[in-house]
């Protein structure tokens, strides 16, 4: 099963239609700081599959642990992410100031 970070965003999004329509099995992990649940919704209707959907935050190391039990990943696309790299890895925010190169990972 692949692992699909900002799978709700728009790569992910085109990607998780990708899987469903290949009849690959996904489970999308995704914050909705920069996009919207409604979307899964669009996807579903479009592709006819609903995809597996879990709320949370990449930098969350206690969901991920709990997310890699409750699913057989062997595989991840990492698409959370800002899209500008200021946003990514420069940011001055209290949360952007916690990102290391854009992977997510706290300092
Ligand atoms: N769109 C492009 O042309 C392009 C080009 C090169 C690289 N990228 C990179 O690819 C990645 C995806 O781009 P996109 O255009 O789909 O962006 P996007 O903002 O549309 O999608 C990113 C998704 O990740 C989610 N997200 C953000 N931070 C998160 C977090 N901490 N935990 C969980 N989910 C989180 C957002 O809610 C969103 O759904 C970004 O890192 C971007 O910098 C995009």
């Amino acid at each position: 099963m692949i692992l699909l970070t900002g799978g709700a965003g728009y790569i992910g999004s085109h990607m998780s239609m990708a899987l469903a329509e290949a009849g690959l099995p996904f489970v999308v992990f995704d914050n909705f700081s920069n996009s919207q649940r409604g979307v899964l919704q669009r996807m579903a209707q479009i592709s006819g599959t609903a995809p597996t959907v879990v709320e949370g935050d990449v930098r969350d190391a206690q969901t991920l642990e709990q997310l890699s039990q409750a699913f057989p990943i062997n595989a991840v696309w990492h698409l959370a992410g800002s899209e500008a790299v200021g946003g990514s890895g420069a940011g001055t925010g209290p949360q952007e100031s916690q990102w290391m190169s854009g992977i997510g990972q706290r300092q």
